[in-house]
């Protein structure tokens, strides 16, 4: 079931929105849940969120195990220090609203548990029929990225029930066994609809009914955003974009006025929040300098999926059409250029209104390929 789950990045750029309204069948509004695996009592973390323990949620008895140090990144024991531990297969029962679409978010701290090796611990984790996770090793994965823990973050696709089945499975080997620190289900607008595959005017992509995952989200130019901090109550984290930056030119960052004020009109304020239209990449200022050069961000991908890469853009300097255009490349390939090269304003009429624009690009499986990179160039910057 690999194949049908796309992954997607969302890479705020300068300023915009849209506009979602989600109700649930029956009128009920969809509740988010924050599971703090392995506790027995609720708990509050460093943001102050409230998490709640998970053990009305799942079938059967699991143990639990609490790791043995706290990480200097994580900042709160709730909700890592605590695993539930699985050494057969076992099942979350979660109340979900019909016909809503999901974030399931799921936390890994691959610490070390007292009698656990957790270099034993591969497993499977399947979610209303759809695989997320097969022979998974979070330790592993963890070392890769260099960093202690790690938040997986689906976008699942509305189903016809009222019960969403999360099942974690170890893998078929002696000692393996699996294990989660937090599950998060946040409900959302659908945010994602359907567009035009990058380099093939002819082939559209339709993220409408499909199962994505989140690779990257970033405010450019700008700070982390923590949870609490997010628009929508979607508790989404948004990370400062300088890691991805690729080569040497890297423009310079751009910081609006206290006085701004993002205007969201169509838009809804659950797109993103303000704080990643206040600051912007942009492609310096001088006319006399030839600003002939991609700004571009590069990001590790996986072959074989479709990716879908959202930009944000908010204008907060200029007025006026034809005073920014760029081109905007993905993976080599034209995304907007020439006549029909981006222009802020263009697109949303004024300063201080927010838009976005999807992009989507299938990595294919070829020497070379697994990347993904966005790339924007100026043409005629300053034309009077
Ligand atoms: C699971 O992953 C490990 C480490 O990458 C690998 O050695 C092993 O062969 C994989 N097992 C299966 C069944 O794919
Ligand atoms: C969810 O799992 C329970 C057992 O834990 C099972 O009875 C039920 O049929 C499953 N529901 C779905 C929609 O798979
Ligand atoms: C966010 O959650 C709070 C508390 O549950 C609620 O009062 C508020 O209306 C929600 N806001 C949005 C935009 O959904
Ligand atoms: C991608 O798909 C091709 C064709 O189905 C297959 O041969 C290849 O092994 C796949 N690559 C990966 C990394 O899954
Ligand atoms: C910020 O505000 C000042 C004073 O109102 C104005 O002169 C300046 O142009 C503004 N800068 C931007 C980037 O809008
Ligand atoms: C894009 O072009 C760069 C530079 O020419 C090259 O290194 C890279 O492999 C290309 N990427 C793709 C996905 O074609
Ligand atoms: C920007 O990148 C695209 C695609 O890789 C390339 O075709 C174009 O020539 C580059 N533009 C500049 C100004 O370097």
């Amino acid at each position: 079931m690999h194949a049908n789950i796309c992954f997607l990045f969302s890479l705020a750029c300068f300023t915009a929105l849209f506009n979602e309204l989600y109700v649930s069948a029956n009128g009920a509004q969809p509740q988010s849940l924050s599971l703090n695996c392995g506790s027995e009592n609720d708990g509050t973390d460093g943001d102050g969120r409230k998490w709640e323990s998970d053990v009305k949620y799942i079938t059967g008895k699991h143990p639990h195990a609490r790791a043995q140090y706290q990480d200097s990144s994580i900042d709160s024991e709730v909700p890592y220090m605590d695993a539930r531990i699985f050494t057969s297969e076992a099942t979350y029962n979660l109340p979900i609203t019909e016909k809503t679409r999901y974030w399931l978010r799921l936390s890994f701290y691959p610490s070390e548990y007292s009698g656990l090796d957790i270099s034993d611990s591969y497993f499977s984790v399947v979610a209303g029929g759809v695989t997320l996770l097969n022979n998974f090793s979070a330790s592993i994965t963890a070392q890769a990225l260099t960093q202690a823990y790690l938040i997986k973050e689906y976008s699942l696709a509305p189903m016809n029930s009222r019960i969403l089945n999360v099942t974690f499975k170890p893998a078929d080997k002696p000692d393996a066994f699996a294990f989660i620190n937090a599950i998060e289900l946040v409900p959302t607008p659908d945010l994602f609809g359907s567009g035009t595959m990058v380099g093939f005017s002819d082939q559209t992509f339709d993220a409408t009914d499909g199962t994505l995952q989140t690779m990257y989200r970033l405010n450019v130019a700008g700070q982390y955003i923590s949870p609490t901090k997010d628009s929508g109550n979607l508790t989404r984290t948004w990370y400062n974009d300088a890691p991805y930056l690729f080569g040497a030119a890297t423009g310079v960052n751009l910081q609006s006025n206290d006085s701004f004020e993002v205007r969201y009109g169509e838009l809804a304020e659950s797109v993103a929040p303000p704080d990643v239209y206040r600051t912007a990449r942009g492609m310096g200022y001088y006319k006399d300098v030839n600003m002939k050069f991609n700004l571009t961000w590069l990001f590790q991908a996986d072959a074989n999926f479709t990716y879908v890469v959202r930009l944000h853009f908010c204008e907060f300097q200029l007025t006026k059409v034809n005073q920014k255009v760029f081109n905007i490349y993905i993976n080599n390939q034209t995304a907007q250029v020439d006549s029909n090269a981006a222009d802020i304003i263009g697109w949303t009429g004024e300063k201080g209104v927010p838009t976005y624009k999807d992009y989507a690009v299938f990595v294919k499986d070829r020497e070379g390929d697994e990347e993904i990179r966005a790339g924007l160039a100026p043409i005629n910057l300053f034309e009077t």
